[in-house]
């Protein structure tokens, strides 16, 4: 139904309805929560924290730490986090063979939080990038990443992730088909109830600079073999829409329960035409370099930092996300008036 035609002005005078702040908060069309926040959080393998350089005010969190965040996301009303690893360069390997290691870091960490906050829940992205010598979110033959080689190792790690007791499985990896073989393993395992969110429509983009440089990210382009200096072949075109499109629509086939845009800002138009087009709950990953230039600004003075994170993270709520993985989180949370 379409709406009835305008009034002209004056009858018409749209401003009346911004007049004062209790008029605006009556008719606001979209509200943003903490329960809108997905806590994005970087564990590592040592004690303490370490400051990542390029994401002020975002530190690499002990196994010990990672507990006592999970008690302030519950403190605080924020239903999740992401646990993503620092892994020790000397530790990998070009297969990335801990990956899959029940004794990990990731699966350390997500005990630790389980035990701490249990009404927490826990996401782990499932992908080799963390753990390879070059950087890559796939295994490497013939200087080509190789899906199906590549999907066996996801499933291993996806598994060792659900008995660690993780409760959504995020692959951020792009191979095709992942989806599906990690969904059958699950079921096949035990693991019925363990989620699926799939980063489905996911990028090659530059805004993931500071996130390479927070988990210590090999290089790519680097390593024993000829291997690609981007990941151009597996991450989505940039320039793509009717592509995200078919990507999520074979995630949702493949047996994803939620799916994934990433970037978040630059990409809110992928946002609304997947969440029109499906209808599934679809959230979107504020990613390290949207965070980094908010605070780079912030710090600067250029910006007024606490409106601009709220400003951002309810522009996903506008364009219809169910919810934002965010750096931002807790801070975000404290001023939401937890
Ligand atoms: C890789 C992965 C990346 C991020 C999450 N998982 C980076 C990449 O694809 O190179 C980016 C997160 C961020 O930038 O905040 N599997």
């Amino acid at each position: 139904m379409s709406p009835p035609p305008l009034a002209p002005y004056p009858a018409l005078r749209l401003r009346r309805l911004r007049q004062a702040d209790w008029i605006r908060r009556l008719v606001r069309e979209t509200v943003l929560t903490p329960a809108d926040l997905i806590w994005s959080m970087v564990v590592h393998e040592g004690e303490g924290e370490v400051p990542v350089a390029s994401m002020p005010g975002v530190s690499r969190l002990s196994v010990k730490d990672c507990a006592r965040a999970a008690v302030e996301a519950r403190r605080l009303g924020i239903p999740a986090i992401a646990i993503f690893p620092h892994i020790d360069g000397a530790r990998k390997d070009a297969e990335g063979s801990l990956a899959a290691d029940p004794g990990g870091v990731i699966p350390r960490a997500v005990k630790a939080m389980k035990d701490a906050a249990p009404e927490v829940g826990i996401m782990c992205d499932v992908a080799l990038d963390p753990f390879t010598t070059h950087g890559h979110d796939g295994l490497i033959r013939s200087g080509r990443i190789a899906n199906d080689a590549t999907i066996e190792r996801l499933v291993a790690q996806g598994l060792m992730q659900a008995q660690a007791g993780a409760d959504i499985l995020a692959p951020s990896d792009m191979m095709d088909g992942r989806i599906g073989a990690l969904r059958g393993a699950l079921e096949s395992a035990g693991h019925p109830d363990v989620m699926i969110m799939s980063y489905a429509a996911k990028y090659a983009s530059a805004f993931y600079g500071p996130y390479r440089d927070a988990i210590g990210s090999g290089k790519l382009g680097s390593g024993p073999e000829d291997n690609p200096a981007d990941k151009k072949t597996y991450q989505m075109d940039p320039a793509n829409t009717e592509e995200a499109l078919r990507e999520v629509g074979l995630d949702i086939a493949e047996g994803a329960d939620m799916v994934m845009v990433k970037p978040g800002l630059p990409y809110l138009d992928i946002v609304r035409r997947v969440v029109e087009a499906y209808r599934v709950p679809t959230f979107a990953f504020q990613v390290s370099g949207e965070y980094a230039m908010i605070k780079a600004a912030g710090a600067n003075g250029w910006l007024d930092e606490d409106r601009a994170i709220l400003e951002s993270l309810s522009a996903f709520k506008r364009a219809g996300a169910a919810g934002v993985i965010t750096y931002f989180a807790p801070q975000a949370a404290r001023m939401l008036g937890a």
